[in-house]
């Protein structure tokens, strides 16, 4: 879907989240200016994302150090763009008068999707630059290291971590609390994902910088705040370089940070880890999602104790004749099961289209690919049973299973499908 506000603002983006392997991003208004200016233009080399919500009073200080600081090192090859989602502050509408001043930058107003790991990669995929990078817009995060980080992959680094656990350095006046937190969300990490987390020292680090070729074509799935995590687990990263760097403290604005963040990190880290492990691998190797299938047989094993459940009450209990209490029975199982789907197994696919319209249609799909399912299975049945004379009760549960898979597959595909429009 494409969203359009100002001409001047980038289309928000929806869809799989993947960074193209080459650039499709469409050529700035700002690259006419500079082709008028300097004839032949250099394409941009360097995309640095910044992600922001509310965001308003630290936007123009940041804006104005990151362009000076790139205009030295990357004179006319790099763009900054900013990921705002639709702060309440107007962020978004800042940036884009900011535009005026600052030809590289580029601004992206979301207002479909929100959260920080899925905004850094929305700005990576409408990137230029075969290096990407992200930085915090609160002034967090020192603009001096930048360079060091260029540095480093232009020495051959896949992926340059802007750290504060090596030498230089630190974090300003954190609490014993947050410090704690900090220490204890990193153990987890590593005991969870020892072989993603143990291979930069500030895992949670959100200032670094990464060859587009180590990220491109990986379908990323991210949680809450830690996408570093997403792009070790998930890239083909070989060489890192740290960089020390001390966390400022933030003068305008409010971190964003609730407990959500921690509870969001954990879940990132199991999924990773699943996804990372003999289960992912498999999967991958299958070409199939097993985990997903896992979760719908379990929603659809959930669907069959309510359908049994309420034909016992309706029928057994409540007097209503056969037909009508399996034909409620059957409606309410299904709606049990597309809320567990909708939640669970597909939650992931849902949470990108949360629209009403978007949520019925999947529900009217559901119902019908259920419907579908439903005849196939008597149809299966019957062949298995009058055709190839099994036992009764192996056909059914032959018949169940196959019917599971196609309504697990017809749903992915049609339901919860995400559609990627230009
Ligand atoms: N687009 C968008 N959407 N931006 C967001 C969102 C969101 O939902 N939430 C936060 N941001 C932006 C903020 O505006 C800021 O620019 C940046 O992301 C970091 O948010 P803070 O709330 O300031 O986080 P922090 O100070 O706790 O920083 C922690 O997380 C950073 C990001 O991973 C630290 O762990 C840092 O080291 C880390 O870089
Ligand atoms: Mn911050």
């Amino acid at each position: 879907m494409i969203t359009i506000g100002y001409t001047q603002l980038l289309p928000e983006l929806s869809g799989v989240l993947q960074v193209p392997r080459q650039s499709t991003a469409a050529k700035q208004p700002c690259d006419k200016i500079l082709e008028a200016g300097a004839g032949a233009i250099a394409p941009v080399r360097f995309s640095l994302v910044v992600p922001t919500y509310n965001e308003s009073h630290n936007l123009e200080r940041i804006v104005a150090l990151l362009s000076e600081r790139l205009d030295a090192v990357l004179p006319n090859r790099y763009e900054i763009i900013v990921v705002d989602d639709n702060s309440p502050d107007r962020t978004w509408q800042l940036a884009e008068t900011l535009t005026a001043r600052y030809p590289h930058l580029r601004v992206m107003r979301r207002q479909q999707e929100r959260g920080l790991s899925t905004a850094v990669i929305r700005g990576w995929q409408a990137a230029q630059g075969d290096v990407l990078g992200v930085i915090d817009g609160d002034l967090q995060h020192p603009p001096d290291v930048l360079q060091l980080l260029l540095d480093a992959i232009a020495q051959g680094a896949d992926l340059a971590v802007a750290s504060r656990n090596v030498d230089g350095g630190g974090v300003s006046t954190w609490s014993a609390m947050r410090r704690f937190l900090s220490r204890g969300a990193q153990l987890l990490g590593l005991i969870l994902l020892p072989g993603v987390v143990s291979r930069v020292s500030d895992p949670m680090s959100g200032y670094f910088v990464v060859r587009r070729s180590a990220i491109a074509d990986r379908s990323l799935h991210p949680l809450g705040y830690k996408i570093l995590l997403e792009v070790l687990g998930r890239g083909k990263i070989d060489e890192i370089t740290e960089v020390g760097y001390v966390f400022q403290e933030r003068e305008a604005g409010e971190s964003k940070v609730t407990w959500k963040q921690y509870r969001d990190y954990i879940r990132h880290l199991v999924r990773l880890r699943i996804s990372l492990g003999r289960l992912g691998r498999f999967s991958q190797r299958l070409n199939f999602p097993v985990g997903r299938f896992v979760r719908f047989a379990f929603v659809g094993l959930s669907g069959l104790a309510v359908d049994m459940g309420l034909l016992y009450l309706l029928h057994g209990r409540l007097g209503f004749g056969l037909t009508r209490s399996a034909i409620v029975a059957a409606e309410l199982a299904i709606i049990n099961n597309f809320f567990w789907n909708d939640r669970w197994t597909f939650g992931d696919l849902a949470q990108q289209q949360q629209q009403r319209h978007q949520v019925i249609k999947r529900f009217a799909k559901f119902n019908l690919i259920c419907l579908m399912g439903l005849m196939l299975k008597i149809l299966l049945l019957n062949l298995l049973f009058n055709g190839l004379h099994l036992n009764a009760y192996l056909a059914n549960l032959l018949a169940i299973a196959a019917v599971t898979l196609w309504n697990f597959w017809i749903n992915l595909k049609l339901s919860w499908r995400i559609t990627q429009v230009k």
